[in-house]
């Protein structure tokens, strides 16, 4: 990750996931792919992506294969007591041993034991530096205040933070997104790399601690829960650089990105109609992301099927080029242009979605550039993941790009059975 900047990343966004990054009231999850393809086109080359769950591993990874999203380059999980790094999520065990400092798991399972309210939540969300509980919110107050006093009198060094109305976690008192992100921070300033601007987003009780990190920027977005407002209310009513958005979920985090100026906040998704958009943005990494919406559109039949736009895209694609199909078979770009007109409106009312994940450019010409990413297709039922790689050269006086070469091969277990259901 960190080889990959050669300076301090423009932006950081440190997000929740849970009806933050995620809205669990989208099913086509809409604003989630609008932020991708933000982030994408924008982005992920220079800046950074963090996760800030209160999910264990567990079941962050299934909420993973569930919803389109991104890989972020650090994830921070168990309510900040677990931080991992990259796709292959290493460990930060260094941030593991900071958390056994006067942490001692028995006595708060044995304390939590003697409050009958405190329902034990699952085994995969007890983790090592986290006790979790579900807790009714009627008589939470009194059962979280009468815990906290009996840890207090044992001398016990621990957090407890009551989250979604639902859930209690106790965590050692140096745990928490807070004192995470904060940990993180440092890291940073040590190697030279602390962001330029960060953005914290969050929802509920747990992110709480997100907004008391210095010179961070904030969003809480519009469904944010009572508690966390509450929170807002009583500490941080004077901060400027907290806002309370009005749209729910990934679109507040747009909305703070535009907000507070951190960068372009025009998410592609949102553009109708790229031939008549005003400003042509030129880069690699735009090109691949607006490519692919237009084919998604194309399929859906939500742009016209018009000369104009069949002439853009013949001549997008270089007619002697090579395009090698997952499956192995190659064939020259042009039959790639005779498919597309074929497959216009395939998908029609049909769900059918497509996002970039991990958008790579490298220059490797004076006009051209490889292109890598991760290429997923969703049919609402099935998912496809292809690894591609495209070449494009730059056609300078047009502000444009031909496509000169694509190749792409299966990712690990998201092969279509039948390969002919893939195209590009
Ligand atoms: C997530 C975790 C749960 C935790 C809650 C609040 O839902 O799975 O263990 O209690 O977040 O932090
Ligand atoms: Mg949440």
């Amino acid at each position: 990750m960190m080889d990959r900047l050669n300076g301090p990343p423009p932006l950081m966004i440190v997000s929740d996931l849970d009806f933050t990054m995620v809205d669990h009231e989208d099913p086509e999850n809409l604003s989630l792919l609008r932020f991708n393809s933000l982030w994408e086109a924008y982005y992920r080359q220079f800046s950074l992506l963090v996760y800030s769950t209160g999910r264990s591993p567990t079941i962050y990874k299934q909420l993973r294969k569930e919803k389109p999203l991104l890989t972020p380059d650090i994830t921070i999980m168990s309510v900040g007591t677990e931080i991992a790094y990259g796709e292959s999520m290493v460990p930060d065990s260094d941030w593991e041993q900071c958390l056994n400092l006067n942490w001692d798991k028995d006595i708060i399972i044995q304390e939590t034991a003697k409050f009958p309210q405190l329902i034990p939540q699952s085994d995969t969300e007890q983790r090592p530096h986290k006790v979790s509980f579900f807790l009714e919110k009627s008589n939470s107050s009194e059962v979280i205040k009468a815990l906290s006093e009996r840890l207090e009198k044992l001398k016990l060094d621990v957090k407890i933070i009551y989250s979604n109305g639902t859930a209690l976690d106790v965590l050692p008192k140096g745990a928490g997104k807070g004192q995470a992100l904060a940990y993180l921070l440092r890291k940073f300033k040590a190697n030279g790399r602390t962001p330029l601007n960060s953005l914290v987003c969050g929802d509920s009780g747990n992110d709480a601690e997100l907004f008391t990190i210095p010179e961070v920027y904030g969003v809480m977005v519009s469904n944010a829960q009572e508690e966390l407002l509450q929170w807002h209310a009583e500490n941080a009513k004077n901060n400027p650089n907290i806002i309370h958005s009005s749209e729910r979920c990934a679109s507040g985090i747009i909305q703070a990105i535009g907000k507070f100026s951190l960068g372009p906040n025009v998410s592609p998704r949102d553009i109708k109609d790229f031939g008549k958009c005003r400003v042509n943005v030129f880069s690699p990494g735009y090109e691949v992301v607006k490519f692919y919406l237009f084919y998604e559109r194309w399929r859906r039949a939500e742009v016209e099927k018009s000369d104009q736009n069949f002439q853009n895209l013949k001549s997008s694609f270089y007619p002697l080029g090579t395009f090698v199909h997952p499956c192995g078979t190659e064939q020259p770009m042009k039959k790639c242009t005779d498919t597309m007109e074929r497959l216009y409106g395939d998908k029609q009312g049909k769900q059918y979605q497509i996002w970039l994940n991990c958008v790579s450019t490298s220059q490797i010409g004076s006009d051209s550039w490889l292109v890598k990413f991760d290429k997923w297709e969703s049919t609402g039922e099935e998912r496809y993941c292809c690894l591609t790689t495209v070449l494009l050269t730059a056609k300078q006086a047009e502000e444009s790009f031909t496509w000169m070469h694509i190749h792409q091969t299966w990712l690990d277990g998201l092969e279509a059975k039948d390969s002919s259901v893939w195209f590009l």
